[in-house]
């Protein structure tokens, strides 16, 4: 078999069989299949694009490409969430201890932030003392103990992709549905979950900019789960605005502890009680999204998911009194209010000009090897929606740097869009594909 025949039958417009994909991801691995035929390989992809039954053998190769993580440690049904990525997305900081405290075990692995796009792990780590790598035998331990334990990715799962998406980054072949959908669902298959609920965004922060193309990925995802055996439900969800209020890490930190105490924003506790209602039902914790929905606005009521993230912080080895005084999370000291400049409406936002903006001030990293600032970021006063009066406060930049802070003030002032039109309100979940 030679690449060139592979790359000429994809761009001519056939299917391509299990053992060509294969000798293309699996010839890329090893060194065989060089980086400019692999990316002209992932160009055809991006305008031919794969049909289902591709997309799934490209997952499975790409799965089987390194580890699985084993969770039969835990009994009953292992449930995973995955968000698709967006600005201001601190759910899995809320959702965690919520689950968690209805009796449904989290044995979390997650990711950290690329790009405009934050990552939990990243958040985290503004708990002082938190550890985001434990051994196995601590993490086993503390779910088995504690419902819950969220860390890094420490096993070296479905290598393939990790060595296809670096390419992808770099040729303009991230945002096509087989290759989004195979990535994420080849980690999500080798980290070893019965059920996964996909939180797939949509909108200007979102890589699906328009609810149809964000609805295709879902179906595409949650197609390649079932035929791999997995019970799936997507949830189609709003990234048109950031979600919550803050942006950053130590700042997303507070307002999901805000969250947890029931003081949180209408936008992030409902989408914790939607997807954490998939979440119980999969596992069979309870029958109906409805008792599964009073469950979880209980144990924000009860003090129970929050006494459940006091036990996770503890067991992790962070300070536990961050849960009592938010300011040991050590937001940053310097702030810049942005004022509006006229009267009217916050029409639109652009969310990735937000999550740029706080990359900017040093909350995100535009290159992995990127060190960033956990302190930094951005609370919003007004969002999409809001009715404003010149010379109100839109949002307020914490910085450490007046270089950076100019460079973000930029950036965020055109990420809002003033006018007196008044738009409508929208919900936070545009729909589900199960
Ligand atoms: N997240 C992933 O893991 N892969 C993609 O392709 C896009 C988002």
């Amino acid at each position: 078999m030679r690449a060139y025949d592979v790359i000429l039958k994809k761009r001519n417009g056939h299917e391509l069989s299990k053992e060509e994909i294969e000798f293309m991801v699996d010839g890329f691995v090893k060194g065989e299949v060089p980086d400019y035929q692999m990316a002209a390989f992932l160009m055809v992809i991006y305008f031919k694009h794969m049909n289902a039954d591709e997309r799934y053998n490209l997952t499975e190769i790409m799965a089987r490409s390194g580890d699985s993580i084993d969770l039969s440690f835990i009994s009953g049904i292992k449930v995973d969430k995955h968000s698709t990525g967006g600005v201001g997305d601190k759910t899995t900081l809320v959702l965690a201890p919520m689950v968690a405290s209805c009796g449904l075990p989290v044995a979390k692995m997650s990711g950290r932030g690329l790009g405009h796009t934050g990552g939990t792990i990243d958040k985290l780590e503004a708990i002082p003392g938190f550890k985001t790598t434990l051994t196995e035998a601590e993490f086993k331990k503390n779910v088995k103990a504690h419902l819950i334990a969220v860390v890094g990715q420490t096993a070296n799962l479905a290598p393939a992709d990790k060595k296809i998406y670096a390419l992808r980054d770099v040729t303009a072949t991230v945002d096509e549905i087989s290759l989004i959908s195979s990535s994420i669902m080849s980690k999500k298959l080798a980290a070893g979950a019965d059920a996964i609920v996909l939180d797939v965004k949509v909108g200007s922060g979102a890589f699906m900019k328009d609810i149809a193309s964000a609805t295709d990925l879902a179906r595409a995802m949650v197609d390649i789960g079932k035929k791999h055996g997995k019970a799936m439900v997507a949830l189609i969800t709003d990234m048109d605005k950031p979600l919550g209020y803050t942006v950053g890490n130590a700042i997303e930190v507070e307002e999901a502890i805000d969250t947890l105490k029931g003081n949180g924003p209408t936008d992030l506790e409902t989408l914790c009680v939607e997807l954490g209602a998939q979440m119980l039902k999969l596992g069979k914790i309870t029958e109906s999204l409805s008792s599964a929905k009073e469950m979880l606005k209980d144990s924000i009521k009860s003090g129970n998911a929050i006494k459940k993230m006091k036990e996770m912080i503890e067991s992790q080895g962070g300070n536990p009194s961050v849960v009592d005084d938010t300011s040991l999370l050590g937001v940053s000291k310097n702030t810049f209010e942005l004022k509006a400049w006229k009267d009217g409406y916050v029409t639109s936002m652009d969310a990735e000009g937000i999550g740029i903006a706080s990359m900017k001030l040093g909350a995100g990293r535009e290159k992995k090897e990127d060190k960033i600032d956990l302190s930094v970021g951005i609370r919003l006063s007004k969002k999409t929606g809001d009715s404003v009066k010149m010379g109100e406060t839109l949002c307020t930049l914490y910085y450490n740097s007046e270089e950076k802070l100019k460079a973000a003030i930029e950036v965020v002032k055109t990420s809002y869009n003033l006018s007196s039109v008044r738009p409508q309100k929208i919900g936070i979940i545009h729909g589900v594909v199960e």
